[in-house]
């Protein structure tokens, strides 16, 4: 059994209704849509108001993709005008992304506040993926996935080097050990094999790159090839 990889696509906030609905009809021409995949684990991550539709068409469609939202509210239901709570995301979507770095910088989203998101995620039953911009940033010990995502490499077309991504997340690895790293910031259909072929990196997590359909099944092609 080949070790478990996660690509996890960031559609951070892009598309209206209709180009949601043309990414899975795209999608779903290609022949990786329609493929077994091997340990090989694919999410997209719409904005919230899509995820609902997004939910629809991949119920219409049988392939291999699950959804995952790119943020929750650290409250429960209440009186928190404008959150969206991990149960609401929970009725459409597996996974969610916590503590991006465009979170932390344009929204002041501290360590205190993404715990208290986390645990909300947690109880919500959602799966959730922690991005870390380095390996001093702490951890919530019940998260999921770890996502390493150097804030330089981030839309940017300067990926980590694949040796230096791997020796971080290493040290992610000692500081949390049992837990998945995945590697985020210009990840590519070109460069992805580099990363997941080295030792410690359990996927990636692309942001400009997932947005296009044949782009990214290009990447989840090349990562189902791997040897
Ligand atoms: P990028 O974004 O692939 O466009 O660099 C990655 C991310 O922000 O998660």
């Amino acid at each position: 059994m080949k070790r478990k990889i996660s690509i996890i696509g960031n559609w951070k906030s892009n598309k209206n209704k209709e180009e949601v609905a043309q990414w899975f009809e795209q999608y779903t021409k290609e022949d990786i849509a329609h493929i077994p995949l091997v340990d090989l684990e694919v999410v997209v991550c719409p904005a919230f108001i899509h995820l609902p539709v997004a939910s629809n068409l991949l119920s219409k469609n049988v392939f291999n993709i699950k959804l995952g939202a790119q943020d929750s509210s650290p409250f429960p239901s209440g009186a928190y005008t404008g959150e969206v709570t991990g149960k609401m995301i929970r009725e459409f979507a597996e996974y969610v992304l916590i503590g991006h770095s465009e979170r932390r910088k344009h929204f002041k989203e501290d360590d205190e506040i993404l715990k208290l998101k986390v645990n909300e995620a947690k109880n919500a039953e959602l799966q959730v993926i922690y991005c870390i911009p380095d390996e001093n940033t702490p951890v919530p010990q019940n998260v999921d996935i770890i996502a390493y995502e150097p804030v330089w490499a981030i839309g940017t077309g300067k990926a980590d080097s694949p040796q230096n991504a791997n020796k971080v997340i290493g040290l992610v690895k000692e500081r949390n050990p049992s837990k998945r790293v995945i590697y985020g910031g210009s990840v590519t259909a070109e460069n992805v094999l580099s990363f997941i072929n080295e030792a410690n990196i359990d996927g990636v997590l692309p942001g400009g790159a997932s947005l296009d359909p044949g782009k990214f099944s290009m990447m989840v092609r090349n990562a189902n090839s791997r040897e």
